[in-house]
């Protein structure tokens, strides 16, 4: 999950040595270095490509820039019309990093690419920053759904376009994080996480039919199985706000879950978040599970713990 390096001294080193965020995900000598850090040190069975959503913005001429404590800040666009197509050559190191990260890594494990989906780009560029509530977004979508279908259309051929690349860079698995799905108002769910899901899920499998393919709608609560109906995904990825258990019920055992221990129980509390790693376990014994946290790793998380987690999990017998 996002943020996943920083709470590593190895991962904060070279990060010193590239203050500009965007420069540091285009950096393939860089970025393959944290994207193998994670393995080498916990032996992960995935590596998850070290870069970031907010490299499509970039790509498709929105500026983008990272500000210490403040997080992104985007120049806000008000419709499609100012957006350009995607450049592949923006997007090159991208590419090159998966690449040489699957020369790196033994067969059996796996690359994962990702991308944002097209509500979730949105809400940065049309409000211009994070914070969590995309005021502007959701009155666009409310007030104006013909513009927001516009900015929404432009991004689903971007994120394809981009996938299509990862897979064909050799990405094994590929991820789209839906993380403000949530804020959708309900009645546009169809028009602005669902509808934009299947295409470019078909898109890709069109031309990588055997790809998995994980969806992270966060906060979407009651639409977690029309999200998976809907959209063929194989995986849904689901956060803290729901329990594993509870979702497993309404979805079809064909759908791999991945989740959701909670990261600040992981950064807070060693034993606790043991107990909680063996409950989801217990939850998900029989089914096709992959585990993780619900959200991004906190900076300030002791790796020990991770280790910790890490090795109960191997060891784990139900
Ligand atoms: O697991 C990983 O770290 C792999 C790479 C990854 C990053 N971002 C690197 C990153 C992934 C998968 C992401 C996805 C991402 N980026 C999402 C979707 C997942 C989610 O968290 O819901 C989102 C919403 C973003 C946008 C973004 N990038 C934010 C809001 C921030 C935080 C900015 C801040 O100052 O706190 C980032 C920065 C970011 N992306 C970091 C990393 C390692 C931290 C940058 C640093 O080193 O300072």
């Amino acid at each position: 999950m996002r943020q996943a390096g920083r709470y590593l001294p190895e991962y904060r080193e070279i990060r010193k040595t590239c203050p500009d965020f965007l420069s540091f995900c285009y950096n393939p000598e860089k970025a393959v270095a944290v994207t193998m850090q994670p393995i080498s040190r916990f032996d992960m069975d995935a590596a998850v490509i070290f870069s970031d959503i907010l490299v499509i913005p970039d790509a498709i001429g929105v500026e983008v820039c990272f500000v210490a404590g403040e997080g992104p800040k985007l120049q806000a666009i008000e419709d499609a019309g100012t957006l350009q197509k995607l450049s592949s050559e923006k997007l090159t190191p991208v590419y090159t990093i998966i690449r040489q990260v699957r020369e790196l890594l033994s067969p059996e494990k796996a690359v994962i690419g990702f991308a944002g989906a097209p509500w979730t780009l949105a809400c940065y560029m049309i409000d211009g920053e994070g914070g969590g509530e995309f005021p502007k977004t959701r009155d666009m979508a409310k007030s104006d759904p013909s513009r927001m279908a516009g900015i929404v259309a432009h991004l689903e051929e971007a994120i394809t376009t981009h996938l299509i690349a990862q897979a064909g860079a050799g990405a094994d698995v590929l991820q789209l994080f839906d993380s403000w799905a949530g804020l959708v108002p309900k009645e546009a769910r169809d028009a602005l996480v669902y509808e934009p899901a299947k295409r470019i899920i078909a898109a890709v499998k069109q031309k990588f039919p055997a790809l998995p393919i994980i969806g992270f709608p966060r906060n979407l609560m009651d639409g977690y199985a029309a999200y998976v109906e809907k959209t063929g995904v194989d995986g849904l990825s689901l956060g803290t706000e729901v329990t594993l258990a509870e979702v497993a019920r309404e979805i079809s055992p064909d759908c791999v879950l991945q989740g959701n221990l909670d990261p600040i129980l992981l950064a807070s509390d060693a034993e606790a978040a043991l107990k909680e790693t063996t409950g989801i376990l217990r939850a998900m014994q029989g089914r096709r599970f992959i585990f993780n946290l619900g959200h991004g790793i906190l900076p300030h998380t002791t790796p020990a713990h991770v280790q910790k987690i890490s090795e109960m999990i191997r060891q784990w017998q139900p």
